[in-house]
């Protein structure tokens, strides 16, 4: 069997163009431009690219961007300051601020001090709490984008096994609870699992999120499974030079899987798409 490619670029596009007239509609109709702020503290070579990436989709979908870069010595005072003044900026409508933060910076602080309605990124407590007992929240962009594209190859994902490989906040947890919620039976695997192939191999749908080069290897996949790669991670190629990959061996697995998300174009063009539909959202219920 040879997987069917689950382009997630052309999906993130069609998303996109979505956004993009939803904006164009409130700006005719109500006179409103959602805004989102993105904040970076230091200088991390992949953050910057990402949130130079987030501020150019942005302004392509009509909507305001602005960037604080903030040198990696800020205090931790003066980022809650910044975040106290956009929650009161009338024009933000969204904040997220990249992470990770340095160590000096208390990252469950600084979640915390932004404004849940404006909390695109959905990793606020309010939002979190939210999402686990099922109820309408601020979702986080990652584990959405994967929802939406099992959700297009699948259509309904009840009763199906999903195994999620990885427990973070950002991506692990959110979409447990994401699939749970499409009534999926869902397990949570991560470094300590024992036997962890044989817990990957009893799924329908598996997603991975370590952040290990192609760990996920063919003999781990169910003929047929659903694999979504949410790994980006940049490796030396033997001949010079770097080139991304994800946590999922994607010659082989493709092999024995039934669909499979690429790196790049997969999971990563829906992340940003998530957050433009998420920004919009926001400045939706900001002005309802
Ligand atoms: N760092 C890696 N992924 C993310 C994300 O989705 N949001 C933010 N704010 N930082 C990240």
């Amino acid at each position: 069997m040879v997987a069917t490619v689950i382009d997630g670029k052309a999906f993130a596009e069609t998303v996109r163009a979505r956004v993009k007239a939803h904006v164009a509609r409130l700006d005719r109709d109500h006179a409103v431009q959602p805004g989102l702020a993105v904040v970076l503290v230091g200088e991390d070579p992949a953050s910057e690219v990402y949130v130079r990436s987030k501020g150019k989709a942005t302004t392509q979908a009509g909507m305001k961007s602005i960037e604080h870069k903030l040198d990696a010595a800020t205090s931790e005072g003066e980022l809650l300051a910044l975040i106290v003044r956009l929650n009161g900026d009338e024009t933000i409508h969204g904040i997220l601020v990249q992470l990770p933060l340095p160590d000096h910076i208390d990252t469950d602080k600084v979640l915390a001090a932004i404004t849940p309605a404006k909390d695109v990124d959905g990793f606020h407590i309010s939002n979190v709490g939210l999402l686990a007992t099922g109820q309408k929240a601020m979702v986080p962009c990652t584990p959405l984008g994967c929802l939406m594209m099992l959700r297009e190859h699948y259509g309904a994902l009840s009763g199906l096994e999903a195994v999620v490989i990885g427990r973070s906040n950002i991506v692990g947890k959110p979409m447990a609870h994401l699939l749970l919620k499409e009534s999926c039976t869902v397990t949570i695997a991560h470094s300590r699992t024992r036997d962890l192939p044989d817990v990957v191999r009893r799924a329908d749908i598996v997603v991975a999120a370590v952040g290990r080069p192609a760990m996920v290897t063919a003999d781990w996949i169910k003929p047929g499974a659903t694999v979504i790669d949410v790994g980006i991670n940049r490796i030396d190629k033997p001949e010079g030079g770097t080139r991304l990959v994800g946590d999922v061996d994607y010659p082989n697995v493709a092999q024995v899987a039934g669909a499979i998300t690429p790196v790049p174009g997969g999971v990563g063009p829906m992340t940003i798409a998530c957050l433009l539909a998420n920004t919009v959202t926001a400045c939706c219920r900001i002005h309802n």
